[in-house]
């Protein structure tokens, strides 16, 4: 570990503009960074916070697939709702930049043909899916055919879902393309690929010797296993129509491989951000360099993207990778194809103004060192019982206190005794014991220590009793709330790191700016006679039926998945065209429904048929209300044989499509048809 740096770069991944952010994100990633980043400012450190958008690859053209847009309106759309959920949650880059920008495009180019020039890459042929029809090469994720292990029909080129096996697309049972449909043949590309192999030795002893005890455990032991188990050439390129255009002859239809190119976006949006001074944040060997990401990224930062650099030869090496583990809600794990999140934007809209209370959450219960689970009901009560009762009442006591004793002029601290040196003492030594915690990267830990500060304050407030002392010892007061109010001043340093719109509120209630990070155990902070300002209420109460809300709605989420994936029906036997075409099928309008008496499910529908009115006895009375029904047009068979239901002669039958939970769909034309008219 490098112990005194003259600078630092500090990088949150580059989240994919495929989707919008959710809690695992901040939790994992942009917070823990956000904390660490503020602190050093805070610290008088030199620090540049740096991230942007990861808009190529895959998981962009497979969303734009599915919305049916192109890959740059997918990444416009996300890139633009990402960057200002960050905003809104007060997550503090110095640039937010995006891979699709021109000057990615060069220094990723450039940094590619760099290698190429000082051959760094092996060239190989290997033989890949392509789509005939589509008249391309097929990542892996698009390709699905059936699991050699399991059997699952709908297995990826990568991976199948069911089993958890990692595949070739090659191993794949009749596979077919998501682009076409149709079966993908062999054909032979040549790519580029970075001989991992070579650089074995070199990461062995830079991470496994050179980073034991220092890297946290999850990142060392996820690393020394892949070195562990033989590193091999990786393919930087692939045939694919989005991302950074191969820079050399003999690449048409190739890009870089998107782990290649997005890595290279943190540089160029130091450079973006430093048009003339960025190399010093990468190429001086005094400036501390560190990754913050989640656990599915270690191998990209701490395998891949180093022996990249490596390879370049100018730039530093990441000093620490502190990746976290994942987040789960409300014990599932969270899918963004099965909408299971809590999201940024989505939660600012049902708790505006309230993005430090999910800040603090968060981190009180990061997944640092485990994955961890986010329930309402905890958020509920660490709002209620840690920023309410124990953070919020202790500086509204203090600031109520002084306004009604001392018109809110912080008296002058007369005589100390024992107790009152002793909270000094104590209040003094948190900034350095907070700092070495963020600098260790242990971000709950430190937010544990912030909250004993306020309880520190709380605890000194409730044993000296300065609401009983007033009538008698005045003096005894001023000394007292003296103190109170030197713990407060301290309390808006050191929270900003982590609730900073927190600490605005209480810069304006206190009148005071927060200090730099180790002056803020000084118990001359505020000095006798400072006017303070109006107490105002930090936080409140979050009750019972706003989070039950919240878990319905995710109970809501889990019937719409149940639903989307329950079964079909399977397909029934085949009939002649001779059987379909002697039913009569028809368009018709509704022009009267009622509810037939004493049943729950049954309509009377009067239908204009072309040919004549005649009724239809239908059972979906569950499903409509009958005045909304008249007008519409429907499919009606008019040649079933009439019967009598409830005593009321049916003279056809009402076409329908049932939902997986039995619900009702009318079958309608396309368009207004004209009444009688044959349905083919
Ligand atoms: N987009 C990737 C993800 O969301 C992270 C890219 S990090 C970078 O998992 F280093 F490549 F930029
Ligand atoms: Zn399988």
């Amino acid at each position: 570990m490098q112990s005194d740096p003259q600078r630092y770069t500090v990088t949150a991944a580059l989240p994919y503009a495929n989707g919008p952010v959710h809690i695992g994100h901040l939790a994992g990633v942009y917070l823990p960074a956000d904390i660490y980043v503020r602190y050093l400012r805070a610290a008088g450190r030199d620090v540049k916070f740096i991230c942007g958008s990861d808009e190529h690859g895959v998981p962009i053209t497979i969303r734009a697939q599915k919305e049916g847009v192109t890959p740059q309106q997918v990444v416009d759309k996300y890139h633009a709702l990402i960057r200002d959920s960050f905003v809104d949650f007060g997550v503090s880059f110095d640039i937010y930049s995006r891979t699709s920008s021109a000057t990615h495009r060069e220094v990723s180019s450039g940094f590619f043909l760099k290698l190429y020039n000082d051959g760094k890459f092996v060239e190989q042929t290997s033989q890949q899916y392509y789509d005939e029809k589509a008249d391309q090469f097929l990542a892996d994720r698009y390709i699905v055919g059936t699991c050699p292990n399991c059997g699952n029909e709908n297995a990826y080129g990568d991976q199948c879902e069911k089993c958890g096996s990692s595949l070739s697309p090659t191993e794949l049972i009749n596979p077919r393309s998501m682009l076409s449909g149709n079966q993908p043949v062999l054909r032979d590309t040549k790519h580029w690929y970075l001989p991992l192999d070579q650089y074995e030795p070199w990461l062995r002893e830079w991470i496994i010797e050179g980073h034991k005890g220092d890297w946290k455990a999850n990142v060392y032991g996820q690393c020394k296993s892949w070195i562990d188990q033989g590193l091999h050439p990786r393919a930087v390129t692939r045939d694919l129509d989005w991302g950074v255009p191969v820079p050399v002859p003999g690449a048409e239809g190739k890009v870089l491989y998107v782990w290649f190119d997005a890595p290279i976006g943190y540089i160029s949006a130091t450079k973006d951000l430093l048009p003339d001074t960025w190399e010093t944040y990468w190429k001086d060997s005094g400036t501390k360099l560190v990754h913050f990401i989640g656990k599915d990224n270690i191998v990209f930062h701490c395998i891949i993207f180093p022996a990249m650099l490596k390879a370049h030869g100018e730039y530093i090496l990441p000093d620490n990778v502190p990746a976290n583990e994942f987040l789960n809600l409300e014990g599932d794990k969270i899918s963004t194809s099965r909408n299971w999140a809590v999201w940024l934007h989505e939660y600012l809209q049902d708790f505006p103004g309230k993005a430090d209370v999910l800040r603090y959450v968060l981190c009180a219960n990061a997944p640092e060192t485990k994955d961890n689970d986010f329930t309402w009901k905890d958020f509920q009560a660490r709002n209620n019982n840690e920023l309410l009762a124990t953070f919020g009442n202790f500086v509204n006591r203090a600031v109520v206190l002084t306004h009604k004793y001392f018109g809110g002029k912080i008296p002058a601290r007369n005589e100390l005794t024992d107790f009152d040196q002793e909270v000094l003492q104590q209040l003094s030594e948190f900034p350095t014991r907070i700092g070495q915690l963020i600098d260790n990267y242990r971000f709950r830990d430190a937010l544990a220590e912030l909250l004993n500060l306020a309880r520190l304050g709380n605890k000194y407030l409730a044993d000296t009793e300065p609401w009983k002392l007033i009538k008698t010892d005045e003096s005894r007061v001023a000394t007292i709330l003296n103190i109170a109010l030197q713990i407060t001043a301290s309390l808006t340093t050191l929270v900003e790191p982590f609730l900073p719109a927190t600490s605005a509120k209480l810069e304006a209630m206190l009148q005071i700016e927060k200090t730099a990070w180790y002056a803020a155990g000084n118990p001359d902070a505020l000095p006798a006679g400072h006017q303070v300002g109006e107490a105002f209420l930090l936080f409140d109460k979050i009750e019972d039926a706003t989070v039950e809300a919240q878990v319905q709605k995710l109970l809501d989420t889990k019937k719409a998945n149940q639903l989307a994936s329950a079964p079909v029906t399977p397909a029934k036997e085949n009939v002649s065209f001779d059987d379909f075409s002697r039913m009569d099928l028809r368009i018709g309008t509704i022009i009267a429904a009622e509810k037939v008496a004493k049943t729950k499910k049954l309509l009377k529908l009067t239908i204009d048929t072309g040919l004549d009115e005649r009724t239809i006895v239908s059972g979906i009375a569950e499903f409509f209300i009958p005045e909304a029904l008249v007008g519409q047009q429907v499919m009606v068979l008019l040649n079933l044989a009439p019967r009598e239901i409830k005593g009321i002669e049916s003279q056809g039958m009402l076409l329908l499509a049932e939902n997986a939970d039995g619900s009702l769909a009318l079958m309608q034309p396309g368009q207004q048809t004209r009444n009688g008219s044959v349905v083919l």
